[in-house]
C-alpha cells in the first residue's frame, strides 16, 4: 500500500504534482478562470458584506494560512488576520456577521479549529473551510466546504495536505481577487498560468531527492537547525522547523530573518545548521545581509533560492536552487526540499518516520 515507498511520508511528498493538479482541476474551468466546487456557494452578494477575512488553524495548516493571509492581502486588497485555533477561541476576538472565517483541517476533526469555528458562527461570521478529509465533522459545520484534492494522507507529519492547503489559498485569493475587482485581467491570467505550471516545476524539485539525502546523512547528527526567511519564505521555514522536529526530535527553530539580530542569533555556533530561505526576488538583497550575519558566527548556512541567483553561493556552505516563479508562488516548490530534508534526517536517525512518538494523526482533544 506504500507503492514501493519505505514509508508512507515519502509516498505523499511524491504524490505532491497529482494532488496539486486535481485541486486546480476541481477549480478552474477551461477558460482559466476560478470556478469553486459546489460546496463553495458564496456568491458576490456575500463577497461585499465583508469586511474582513480570519483564518484559524493548528499546526502545518497554520502555516498554510500564514500564506494565505499573505497572498490574499496582496492579490484581492481585503484584510486578513491569522490565529492558531487555541489561541482565537479564548481571546473574544472581532468577529461579526461581516467576517468571513477560514478553517483550515486536513482531518476535520480537530478540536480547537473545531471550537474556534463554532465560536466564529455563533458571532454571526460565516464560515468557509479547507478540509481534506469528505463528510468530516469541520466540512459539515461550515457554510461554505472547500475541499483539497489531497487523497488520503496517513502519515502524521503532513506534506501534500500542506500543498495542496496552499493551491486552495491562491484560488481563493483569485477569486475574492476577481470579486473585489482588485486585479487586472492580464495580472489574473498571468497567475493562473504560473500556478498551473508548478506541477510541472515541481517534478523537477523532487529530482533533488538524492542530493539532500546525501546532505541529511553527513548532517543528521546535528542538534540545533534554525529555519530563516523572509515574506512568505518565514512562513515556509515555519513549516520547514516543524516537520524536522516532528518527525526526527531535533531541535530546530524557525524565525523571520529581520528578527534574528533582536535576540536569536545570539543562539548560533559553529555546528549550528541553518537553512536560510531566499526565494523571494523583491527581498533577495536583504536576507543576503542576514546570511552573511549568521556566517559571520559560522553556522553552516545551506541555501534556498531560485534559479540564477547564484551570487548567494558566496555566502553559503551549500545551495539548492528552485525553478523561477513568482515570489507568491515559491511555497509550493520551496516546501518540498525541507520536507525532504526532515525525511532523510530522520530516516538517517532510525527514527519511526510515519508515527512519531507523542503524536496522533488528527487531534480531537485540545
Ligand atoms: O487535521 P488538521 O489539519 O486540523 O491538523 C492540524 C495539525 O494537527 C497538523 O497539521 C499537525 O501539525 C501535523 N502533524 C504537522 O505535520
Amino acid at each position: 500500500e506504500k507503492g514501493g515507498y519505505d514509508h508512507f511520508m515519502l509516498k505523499e511528498i511524491y504524490e505532491q504534482p497529482t494532488a496539486i493538479r486535481e485541486t486546480l482541476s476541481r477549480n478552474l474551468d477551461d477558460n482559466g478562470r476560478v470556478h469553486l466546487q459546489e460546496t463553495v456557494q458564496l456568491t458576490k452578494e456575500d463577497f461585499e458584506k465583508i469586511n474582513k477575512i480570519v483564518i484559524v488553524a493548528c499546526g502545518t495548516a497554520y502555516h498554510a494560512g500564514l500564506v494565505g493571509r499573505y497572498v490574499i492581502e496582496k492579490l484581492a486588497r481585503i484584510p486578513v488576520e491569522v490565529d492558531i485555533a487555541s489561541e482565537f477561541r479564548y481571546r473574544d476576538p472581532f468577529v461579526d456577521e461581516h467576517t468571513l472565517f477560514i478553517a483550515i483541517s486536513q482531518s476535520g476533526e480537530t478540536a480547537d479549529t473545531l471550537e474556534a469555528m463554532r465560536e466564529a458562527k455563533r458571532k454571526g461570521a460565516r464560515v468557509l473551510s479547507v478540509v481534506n478529509v469528505v463528510g468530516s465533522t469541520v466540512a459539515r459545520e461550515s457554510d461554505d466546504v472547500f475541499y483539497t484534492q489531497a487523497g488520503p494522507e496517513i502519515a502524521v507529519a503532513s506534506t501534500k495536505a500542506y500543498t495542496t492547503q496552499l493551491v486552495c489559498m491562491y484560488l481563493l485569493a483569485l477569486f475574492f481577487a476577481d470579486l473585489n475587482v482588485a486585479i487586472s485581467a492580464e495580472e489574473y491570467d498571468n497567475f493562473v498560468q504560473d500556478l498551473e505550471a508548478i506541477s510541472g516545476k515541481l517534478e523537477d524539485v523532487l529530482k533533488m531527492a538524492p542530493e539532500i539525502e546525501a546532505l541529511a546523512n553527513r548532517l543528521y547528527d546535528r542538534d540545533q537547525v534554525f529555519y530563516i526567511g523572509r515574506g512568505v519564505d518565514s512562513s515556509v521555514a515555519y513549516e520547514g522547523s516543524l516537520k524536522l522536529k516532528e518527525i526526527s526530535y531535533i531541535n530546530s527553530f524557525a524565525i523571520a530573518a529581520g528578527e534574528l539580530k533582536h535576540g536569536t542569533i545570539a543562539l548560533m555556533e559553529p555546528r549550528t545548521i541553518v537553512w536560510a530561505l531566499a526565494t523571494q526576488e523583491r527581498l533577495f538583497d536583504k536576507m543576503v545581509s542576514n546570511i552573511q550575519e549568521v556566517k559571520a558566527r559560522n553556522a553552516h548556512i545551506i541555501s534556498l533560492a531560485q534559479e540564477g541567483n547564484s551570487e548567494i553561493e558566496a555566502h553559503s556552505d551549500e545551495v539548492f536552487y528552485i525553478p523561477r516563479t513568482k515570489d507568491e508562488l515559491t511555497p509550493l516548490l520551496s516546501v518540498v526540499p525541507l520536507q525532504l530534508y526532515a525525511y532523510y534526517v530522520a530516516k538517517a536517525k532510525g527514527c519511526e518516520i510515519d508515527k512519531p512518538r507523542n503524536l496522533a494523526k488528527s487531534v480531537t482533544v485540545e
